[in-house]
C-alpha cells in the first residue's frame, strides 16, 4: 500500500516535471516554444520541458552559463540569450545541443569566444554575437561550419579576422562586421581578398570602416589598394632562423666556414654568396689576364728575339760576303749594332 503511494507519487510528481513549466515562463507546448524572456531571471530556469524547440531567454540578467547548462532541452532549435549580462561561457555550454539552428547572444559582454564553443554547434545556421567586447575570435575552428549562413558580430573590439576562420564557414551569405575596431595593416588583407570574392559572389556585408592606423582611419578597407598596405615583416622560416644563428660564427671566423653555409637553405646562400662569389672570379679572371698577358708578351719577345737572331746572322753572313758597304747601310738603323757586327768578322 505504501509502496504503491511512493510509486503512484513519483509517477506524478515525473510527469509534472516533465509536462510543467518553470513558473516565471510562458510555455506553449502546441509549438513546442518556451518564452522566459524579461524575467529578472540570474540563471536558466532548471525544469524546462525537454521537448522545446525554442527558448527565449532574451531580457534577462544571466551572467554565466556552465558547461552542459541546456542538456535538459537536447531538440532546441532556437536559443535566444540577447541582452542578458554574460561575459563568461564554460566551453562546454553548448555542449548537447545536435540540433540548434539559431543562437543569439547579442548585447551581453563576451570578451572572447573559444574554439570548442564552435566545436559542439554542427547544426548552426544563424550565429549572432553582436554587441559584445569581444576582441578575439578563433584563428581557425580545425572543422567546417557546414551550415551557417549568418554570421554578425558588429559593434565588438574585433582589430582583426583571419581568413582561415571564414573559410571555415563556405556557407555564409550575410556577414555583419561593422563597428568594430579594425586595424587597417597589412594582417586585414587575408580578410580584404575574402571579402572582395564574398562579394562577388553574391555575399552580403555591411563591410569594414578602419579603426586605425591613422591614414586609414573611417575608410573602408574594400577601398583601399592593396599597394597602400604597408608590408608585413616577413615571417623568417625556420632555417633562415638557423642560418642566422650561425651567421656571427661564420662572421667571426676564418676562411673554412663560408662552404658551411652553402649546405643552408636557399635564401641565405643568395645573401652569402652575393659577396665570396666575385672574388674568386676576379681572381680567375686575373689570372687568365696574367696568363694571356704573358703567352702573348712571351711569343711577341721570342719573334722578336728571333727576328733579331735572323737579322743578326743574315747581317753577318751580308758582312762576310760583301765587306763594309753592307754594314753601312745597317749604320742607321742600329747604332750599338754595328760595333760587335763590325767587330766580329774582323
Ligand atoms: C535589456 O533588458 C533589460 C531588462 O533586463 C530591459 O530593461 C532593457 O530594456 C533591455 N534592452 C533592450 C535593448 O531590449
Ligand atoms: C531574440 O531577442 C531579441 C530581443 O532581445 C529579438 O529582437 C530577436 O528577434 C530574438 N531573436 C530570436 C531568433 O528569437
Ligand atoms: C538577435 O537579437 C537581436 C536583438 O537583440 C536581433 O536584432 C537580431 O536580429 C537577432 N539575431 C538573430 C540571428 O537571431
Ligand atoms: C547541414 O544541414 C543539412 C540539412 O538540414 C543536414 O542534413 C546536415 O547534416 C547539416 N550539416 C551538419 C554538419 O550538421
Amino acid at each position: 500500500m505504501e509502496g504503491g503511494l511512493l510509486l503512484l507519487s513519483s509517477v506524478i510528481f515525473l510527469l509534472q516535471g516533465a509536462c510543467g513549466c518553470p513558473e516565471t515562463c510562458f510555455c506553449h507546448s502546441s509549438s513546442n516554444f518556451v518564452d522566459c524572456s524579461h524575467q529578472g531571471l540570474a540563471e536558466i530556469p532548471p525544469d524546462l520541458p525537454p521537448e522545446m524547440l525554442t527558448l527565449l531567454l532574451q531580457d534577462n540578467q544571466i551572467h554565466h552559463l556552465p558547461a552542459l547548462a541546456f542538456r535538459t532541452v537536447p531538440r532546441l532549435k532556437t536559443l535566444n540569450l540577447s541582452n542578458n549580462s554574460l561575459s563568461e561561457l564554460a566551453p562546454e555550454a553548448f555542449h548537447g545541443l545536435q540540433h540548434l539552428q539559431i543562437l543569439n547572444l547579442t548585447h551581453n559582454s563576451l570578451l572572447s569566444l573559444e574554439r570548442r564553443l564552435f566545436h559542439s554547434l554542427p547544426q548552426l545556421r544563424e550565429f549572432a554575437v553582436s554587441s559584445n567586447n569581444i576582441s578575439h575570435l578563433p584563428k581557425s575552428l580545425g572543422e567546417t561550419w557546414e551550415n551557417l549562413t549568418v554570421l554578425a558580430v558588429q559593434q565588438n573590439q574585433l582589430q582583426h579576422l583571419s581568413r582561415e576562420l571564414l573559410e571555415s564557414m563556405p556557407r555564409v551569405r550575410l556577414l555583419l562586421l561593422q563597428n568594430n575596431l579594425w586595424k587597417c595593416n597589412c594582417h586585414l588583407l587575408g580578410l580584404k581578398l575574402w571579402l572582395e570574392m564574398f562579394i562577388y559572389e553574391g555575399g552580403i556585408t555591411d563591410g569594414v570602416i578602419c579603426e586605425s592606423p591613422d591614414t586609414w582611419k573611417g575608410k573602408d578597407l574594400l577601398k583601399i589598394p592593396h599597394e597602400l598596405y604597408q608590408p608585413c615583416p616577413p615571417l623568417p622560416p625556420p632555417e633562415w632562423v638557423s642560418s642566422q644563428a650561425h651567421r656571427p660564427g661564420s662572421e667571426h671566423g676564418e676562411a673554412p666556414k663560408p662552404p658551411e653555409d652553402h649546405s643552408q637553405s636557399q635564401h641565405h646562400v643568395a645573401e652569402c654568396e652575393a659577396k665570396p662569389k666575385p672574388r674568386p672570379a676576379n681572381l680567375r679572371h686575373a689570372v687568365a689576364t696574367v696568363a694571356i698577358t704573358g703567352v702573348v708578351c712571351g711569343i711577341v719577345c721570342l719573334t722578336m728575339l728571333g727576328a733579331a737572331i735572323y737579322g743578326f746572322t743574315y747581317a753577318a753572313i751580308t758582312a762576310q760576303g760583301h765587306g763594309r758597304p753592307s754594314a753601312q747601310t745597317c749604320q742607321p738603323g742600329k747604332p750599338g749594332e754595328k760595333e760587335p757586327l763590325s767587330s766580329l768578322p774582323a
